[in-house]
């Protein structure tokens, strides 16, 4: 069994990104440049948006972040994300996602300027994307595809069950399994809440993929000898042994589990560091394609 190391892969990704950065300062371009907006503050949302910040640092890109009230109407909010459209110099746009109820969602992504879609969560992003088009894909599947090709994990023809289906993380990661490339060319069979027989269909995967939100719900008897495990699960629970008074549990009951895999992500350390990386490349293709033009 082999772990798939999502921080030292995540790291390779940025030394990659901040050496090309420095080729395009040394041409005379600009530097990429993401703008984040987080409203309210959320403990986890407040977690995920500094560490995005800081990589930018890291890499050697410009970041702003904007903070809004949780009692922000959504108009000033959609005024905020057409500022940021408008101006010349902000490459990626990202809202940090949950937003409070009064706010939608699906709006606030739709008024996000197609080029700077770097979460990959417009329909434009997502209609390119299923048409096998260049596109920003959503950074936690783009994340694990990074990692797959990274450890050099023969994909084609493989079966992948995913377990999930939101729009963030087990429908893209499903489409992008399937299409016709590399990491890809599998056939794909989509579990949710709904299936039968899940445990059966698990015992026929080459590749899991457990994104379902449901802490160490995928146990050694679901998983075939040899198989390939990927664990998006990040929930918190409480733990009174930890000095935070909780613990980070993914989807997949890892002690058990990891025996019987090929390859198997950790958490934490696994698929969470990639989407960072994942963010990052998609906000450097924004800045080329942006800059291109
Ligand atoms: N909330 C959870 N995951 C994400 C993500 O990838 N992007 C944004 N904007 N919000 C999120």
């Amino acid at each position: 069994m082999k772990i798939m190391d999502g921080k030292l892969v995540s790291q390779a990704v940025k030394d990659d990104l901040r050496k090309k950065v420095q080729e395009l300062e040394a041409s005379g371009m600009k530097k990429p440049h993401l703008a984040a907006i987080l409203v309210g503050n959320n403990g986890a949302s407040e977690t995920y948006v500094a560490s995005k910040v800081k990589s930018c640092g890291e890499v050697g890109f410009t970041s702003t972040l904007i903070r809004m009230d949780a009692a922000v109407s959504q108009q000033d909010l959609l005024k905020e994300i057409t500022t940021l459209n408008d101006n010349d110099d902000v490459d990626g746009i990202l809202v940090q996602l949950p937003l409070p109820k009064h706010i939608s969602e699906q709006v606030v992504i739709d008024t996000i300027s197609a080029d700077k879609d770097v979460d990959g969560f417009h329909p434009e992003s997502v209609g390119r994307m299923v048409q096998g088009l260049p596109a920003f894909y959503p950074a936690t599947p783009y994340g694990i595809l990074l990692m797959i090709e990274h450890y050099g994990i023969e994909t084609k023809g493989k079966h992948a069950v995913v377990i999930g289906r939101s729009n963030i993380v087990g429908r893209p990661i499903s489409i992008l399994l399937n299409r016709n490339d590399y990491p890809g060319n599998c056939t794909v069979t989509v579990c949710h809440s709904h299936t039968h027989n899940l445990k059966d269909i698990c015992l026929q995967a080459d590749i899991i993929v457990a994104a379902l939100g449901r802490p160490e719900f995928l146990k050694a008897d679901m998983v075939k000898e040899g198989a390939v495990v990927i664990d998006v699960g990040i929930t918190r629970v409480e733990d009174p042994s930890k000095k935070s008074g909780f613990a980070i549990k993914g989807d997949v009951d890892f002690a058990s589990v990891a025996e019987k895999c090929s390859y198997i992500t950790p958490v934490p350390g696994g698929v969470g560091p990639m989407t960072i990386a994942a963010l990052l490349m998609n906000t450097y293709k924004a800045c080329l394609l942006r800059n291109k033009k």
